[in-house]
């Protein structure tokens, strides 16, 4: 079994997660999560929420996981979202055309559909599955489409990003946030695409969990308040240049913003903030990776994007984290589709006198000679420059037709005006994070197997999910020494009194003490309070450490306390008690 293999047998077994439908033979592309694995994936979404929603003061929103027509045409996803198809003309078997020939070409998503037909036609490529001949490259849009209402209805499409409801929501957080920028809002959800060919398990859904963050910034400035915080943390960084050489690069933030090597402050600090993130949930820095996106591979609404990538055994480096910088491109185009202004005033902190070039046309004679277009040709003028202007016969044209207007009948200036403030289209920063892919990272970098003592003395393996106390399901298995009601009951009050601590414990009697830690070692438990028949003397408990297995002995009167400041890293374990 390799890696993938295995951590997907826990992960079934052990209930984290497993294939949806299976009742029915399951589809591809689609994951359940089971009791532990829904636990840990909210677990992730919390501390998501605390970076992003109360460290970064971003609100959370919900909107629709269905989206009308026009919002997906205004954001380019009706005409553009779509992978090139390639079917088999004899099985029927479906591929991503591009994935059919990455090994051979390595920016084969950059190819048109001729380009890979072609290929495909001079590599004698065929069908992986039965070795038929491939049909021609078509686009295949990824949006799952559906009707709102019955009849003919009104066309619908399942989001294929959450983004899109908060772009549509600008005018009202503008408003909420007091028409001040930045400002940034988050939502966390269901996003749906219709992949081609999931075969990648968990790695690759058509229902999967995104947490998006979309940050509105002025496009003139040019620094982060806080990029302090993370100015000097090391990033692996691979930039379009480090790519040309195929060697990533670490460095700090400020060395990276110093160097152009990213953009701007608010790309840099997004970056820096998945990073911190990503790390402290359990991802190993040293399989995690910042990689620029090549200018043809970039998304039709980004200029730029780094993602974060994470490397997992069986797929190598995956995307696991998008970060976009996404200009003015949704505001515009949804400014665009509703006639609607998606825009911030921005006062300035003190009035600016600017220069303004100021056209007067001599209306009184204008009107008589152009009658109901005389407005019309008065706006024109507005428009052009000094230049222009300043010609024997100036012209403009208004509905396609030439208007000629005599020098005579203009004069222009250039004024100096008092202005308090202008309109400003935001720019978008976002990172978009795939909780699912996540998941299964943090799994495989968390899964273990080791030697260890038996109970009779023997050596024998031990499989550990080593997941970081913050995001393990179960955070505290409480193990009486036996099931019998002297230790039972006070087992069960610990049980009662942690819960009321916020704290998920588990009680388990079952089978000797060395099964019962093995068993929680493999879901990733932390810590394992055992009640003995000292605690019955003296009040106290033992602690199991889950990953060094070495045990503290602890007073029962502390303990929720104890157990608390464990879990989240505020003590060491060797502060938690008398070692024994
Ligand atoms: P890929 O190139 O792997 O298809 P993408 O570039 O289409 O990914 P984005 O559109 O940037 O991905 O989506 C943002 C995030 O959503 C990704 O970083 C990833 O974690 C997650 N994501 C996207 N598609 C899927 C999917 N089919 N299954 C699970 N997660 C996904
Ligand atoms: N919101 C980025 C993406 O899903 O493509």
């Amino acid at each position: 079994m390799d890696m993938y293999e295995q951590v997907i047998e826990l992960a079934k077994r052990r209930g984290f997660l497993w294939n949806s439908f299976e009742l029915y033979g399951g589809t591809a592309g689609f994951y359940d999560y089971g009791p532990l694995g829904s636990t840990l994936k909210r677990r992730i979404e919390n501390i998501w929420r605390q970076l992003y929603v109360i460290e970064e003061g971003f609100m959370e929103i919900e909107t629709p996981t269905i989206g009308i027509e026009e919002v997906f045409v205004a954001s380019g996803h009706v005409g553009g979202f779509s992978d090139p198809l390639c079917e088999c003309t004899e099985c029927g078997e479906a591929y991503r055309a591009d994935h059919l020939i990455s090994g051979i070409i390595e920016t084969a998503d950059a190819l048109s559909n001729e380009e890979v037909d072609k290929i495909i036609l001079e590599h004698n490529i065929t069908c992986p599955e039965c070795g038929g001949k491939l049909g021609n490259a078509t686009e295949f849009n990824l949006m799952f489409q559906t009707k709102i209402g019955p009849g003919s209805g009104r066309n619908g499409y399942l989001r294929p990003e959450t983004a899109q409801g908060m772009f549509v929501n600008f005018q009202r957080l503008a408003k909420f946030y007091r028409e001040k920028l930045p400002f940034g809002t988050t939502q966390i959800g269901k996003s749906y695409r219709n992949e081609i060919s999931p075969r990648q398990g968990v790695i690759r859904l058509r229902e999967f969990t995104q947490a998006e963050a979309e940050i509105f910034i002025d496009p003139s400035e040019k620094t982060h308040p806080e990029i302090a915080r993370f100015e000097n943390d090391v990033l692996t960084l691979y930039s379009q240049d480090a790519q040309k050489t195929g060697k990533p690069e670490s460095m700090t933030i400020r060395e990276a913003i110093d160097n152009n090597i990213i953009a701007h402050e608010f790309l840099a600090y997004q970056i820096a903030l998945a990073n911190n993130f990503l790390q402290r949930i359990g991802i190993s820095p040293d399989k995690l990776r910042f990689r620029q996106h090549l200018k043809d591979e970039m998304a039709h609404y980004a200029i730029d994007c780094w993602d974060a990538e994470i490397w997992m055994e069986r797929f190598g480096w995956v995307e696991t984290v998008g970060i976009a910088d996404r200009t003015d491109y949704d505001l515009m185009a949804h400014a665009k589709m509703s006639q609607e202004e998606l825009a911030i005033y921005k006062e300035y902190d003190h009035p600016r006198m600017i220069r303004k070039f100021v056209v007067k046309p001599d209306m009184a004679k204008l009107g008589p000679l152009f009658r109901k277009k005389a407005k019309a040709v008065a706006d024109e003028l507005q428009k052009l420059d000094e230049e222009s202007l300043s010609q024997e016969e100036i012209s403009v044209i208004v509905e396609g037709e030439e208007y000629k207007i005599p020098s005579e009948l203009i004069t222009f200036e250039e004024v100096e005006e008092k202005v308090s403030g202008e309109t400003v289209v935001p720019h978008v920063v976002e990172p978009s994070y795939g909780i699912d892919r996540i998941f299964y990272a943090l799994m495989e970098h968390a899964f273990n197997t080791e030697k260890v003592a038996s109970d009779d003395a023997e050596e024998e393996e031990r499989t550990v999910l080593k997941l970081k106390s913050e995001v393990a399901p179960i955070q505290v298995a409480v193990l009486p020494l036996m099931g019998k009601t002297e230790l039972s009951t006070p087992a069960k009050e610990i049980v009662r009194k942690l819960a009321n601590r916020g704290i998920l414990a588990s009680y388990d009697e079952s089978g000797t003490i060395g099964r019962r830690y093995r068993r929680n070692d493999e879901i990733g438990t932390p810590y394992a309070v055992t009640i003995d028949y000292d605690t019955l003397k003296d009040n106290t408990v033992t602690i199991r450490d889950r990953d060094t297995m070495k045990q503290v002995r602890t007073s029962i009167d502390t303990l929720e306390n104890t157990l608390f400041e464990l879990i989240h890293e505020k003590i060491r374990f060797e502060d938690a008690g008398v070692p024994l």
